[in-house]
């Protein structure tokens, strides 16, 4: 079985890249999978995350992106199974720095071709931007997953993340497919967030005979609900599975892996892990299914993202939680983290409802060039498509020839 490349992407922030990438991986070790991680992330959130300190790093992916240590001896290895490829402050020079460089956009592809070691997945984590740094990863992954919460807005992003990544199939990495699409603090008791999910499914079941790198494209059948677990473990610098194995969170990401396998022909040894951390846990939800609302069915209040992840955690579940190291240290801002748990804005909710989610995504871009396809979004939102340019821009796609 050949290695899996994956670019865990989407320019909007705070979708849950980065929990996924480490969560996923901890699952697929766990069951004796070789990983590693890579964080193209400037914030290093992911290196953060694990529990490497990035101003102590003493090879980094920067150092790959401009040719300072090769992919092999810049690894670290920080868990059984599982090795860190990670981000140093720096990286956000690093666009810079390669401006003059030939081939800036496929240095990555270049060392990851000169790496022999055997391992079965790696997990590119992606910044929140179309830059030079999500170039790479798109250059040299096979594979994109993308993250999602359903929110109205997130569709618009979703356009644009894949006009790139068309542009990118095109013009350097013919294998670049979008093979994963992930739902990210799911929510099962707004009414949107199945709407949106409709939407989506609906889109792409649209494209199953286009010529397009994401035809073949799976919904992961897992949802990631929204659990405070998953917002906690940062602090601890664990993953979900050292940190509450036998919460929503855990049991959602144990799903996932075995679906992540099951695409390559491996499921049930991960499937079973998550068994295991049901009964563990003692959770009642179906796995890979969200639960049924354990609370009313009223819509959280939004305004205060700490308190709408707390309400975003189905009570019986987060109980029958292991205890924690430290179950009661998180404050509401650690948890929340910043851009975590955006509430959907009034607007937004009342877009959706006026125009349908569904006319969001209504005009798929079949075939030819996605870049001269209508944007799902044109004519709805000037900003939104000024907003697509920028993308364009950012990955050097303009039409002047430029980068790609
Ligand atoms: N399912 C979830 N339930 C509750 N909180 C979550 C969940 N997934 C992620 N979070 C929290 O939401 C925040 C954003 O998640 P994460 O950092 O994974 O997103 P990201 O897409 O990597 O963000 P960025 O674009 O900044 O890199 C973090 O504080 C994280 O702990
Ligand atoms: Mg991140």
């Amino acid at each position: 079985m050949s290695m899996r490349v994956i670019a865990v992407a989407n320019q909007k922030g705070g979708v849950g890249k980065t929990t996924t990438v480490v969560n996923v991986a901890a699952a697929l070790a766990d069951q004796g999978r070789r990983v590693i991680l890579m964080d193209f992330d400037p914030q290093a959130h992911l290196t953060t995350y694990v529990g490497t300190d990035p101003t102590a790093v003493e090879r980094s992916s920067h150092d790959v992106l401009t040719g300072g240590a090769s992919l092999g001896e810049s690894l670290l290895g920080i868990r059984e199974g599982i090795s860190l490829l990670p981000a140093s402050l720096d990286l956000a020079a690093a666009e810079q720095e390669l401006v003059a460089v030939v081939g800036r956009e496929t240095v990555l592809r270049d060392a990851l071709a000169a790496f022999t070691e055997p391992y079965d997945y790696v997990f590119i984590d992606c910044p929140p931007s179309l830059g030079l740094l999500t170039l790479n990863a798109l250059s040299a992954a096979r594979e994109v997953f993308i993250p999602l919460q359903p929110h109205f807005l997130s569709l618009q992003g979703l356009s644009q993340l894949l006009e790139s990544v068309m542009l990118v199939n095109q013009r350097i990495n013919r294998d670049l497919k979008v093979t994963g699409l992930l739902f990210c603090m799911y929510d099962s008791r707004t009414s949107l967030s199945g709407e949106i999910v409709r939407d989506v499914e609906a889109f792409f079941a649209g494209q199953r005979e286009a010529e397009v790198p994401w035809r073949d494209i799976r919904i992961f059948e897992t949802r990631i609900r929204g659990n405070i677990k998953l917002a906690e473990s940062p602090s601890y610098a664990s993953t979900i599975f050292e940190y509450a194995p036998g919460c929503n969170g855990a049991l959602d990401y144990a799903s996932l892996a075995g679906e992540i396998e099951a695409m390559c022909g491996r499921g049930e040894a991960v499937a079973g892990q998550a068994e295991a951390a049901e009964k563990a846990g003692g959770a009642s939800a179906a796995l890979g299914r969200p639960s049924e609302p354990a609370m009313n069915e009223a819509e959280p209040e939004h305004g205060d993202a700490a308190v709408e992840a707390t309400a975003a955690c189905e009570p019986s579940a987060v109980e029958a939680c292991e205890p924690c190291p430290a179950e009661a240290g998180a404050t509401a801002s650690d948890v929340a983290g910043g851009q975590a748990m955006e509430p959907v804005s009034e607007a937004a909710a009342g877009d959706s409802a006026g125009l349908g989610a569904s006319e969001g995504l209504a005009e798929p871009p079949v075939g030819g060039s996605f870049a001269e396809a209508p944007s799902v979004m044109e004519g709805r939102d000037p900003v939104l498509r000024r907003g697509d340019e920028g993308g364009r821009r950012a990955m050097g796609t303009e039409p002047n020839g430029q980068g790609i």
